[in-house]
């Protein structure tokens, strides 16, 4: 589905703190890239948000799908018919109204204004518009500070 022109008014705009570096420049499946190095590089002026980073073993990495232009509110996970049909948001196709990806990946380093990860399944090029450590006792449902009931 192409976007509406009522999507384009209401439109949130954000500016990119940095852009991914990846051998990997279209499409390629979540498994293959994560088992490859990537680097996330920062706009300079960002450097001085990643003081303390170096301690942190996971990110959770948020990106723009940016390739991907058009979205479907119902598919079939992994594009095989075989699997039943979901919406969108019950699945994590690339294909969303938003194009936003989540991506917990591992830090190797952090140098600079570059982070070089693991784990990160970005196409090269795509722009990074958050960045936050990732915490078990704190992303894991259940845990701390999270209902249970
Ligand atoms: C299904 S998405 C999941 C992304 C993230 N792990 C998540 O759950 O939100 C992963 C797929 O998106 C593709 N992809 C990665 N970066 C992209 C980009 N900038 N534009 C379009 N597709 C991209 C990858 O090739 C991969 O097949």
């Amino acid at each position: 589905m192409a976007r509406t022109d009522n999507e384009k008014d209401t439109a949130v705009t954000f500016t990119p703190i940095g852009v991914v570096e990846s051998e990997f420049d279209g499409y390629a499946s979540s498994d293959e890239m994560r088992k490859r190095p990537s680097r996330i590089v920062l706009r300079p002026e960002m450097a001085p948000g990643l003081m303390g980073l170096e301690n942190e073993t996971y990110i959770l990495v948020l990106f723009n799908l940016h390739r991907a232009t058009e979205y479907e509110l119902q598919l079939h996970p992994g594009h095989n018919p075989a699997n039943p049909l979901r919406g969108v948001f019950a699945t994590r196709s690339q294909y969303r109204p938003n194009a936003i990806a989540a991506t917990v990946a591992e830090i190797v380093s952090v140098e600079d204004n570059v982070i070089n990860v693991t784990g990160l399944d970005a196409q090269d090029g795509s722009p990074v518009l958050d960045i936050k450590p990732f915490r078990s006792g704190f992303d894991q449902p259940g845990q701390a500070g999270q209902p249970t009931g």
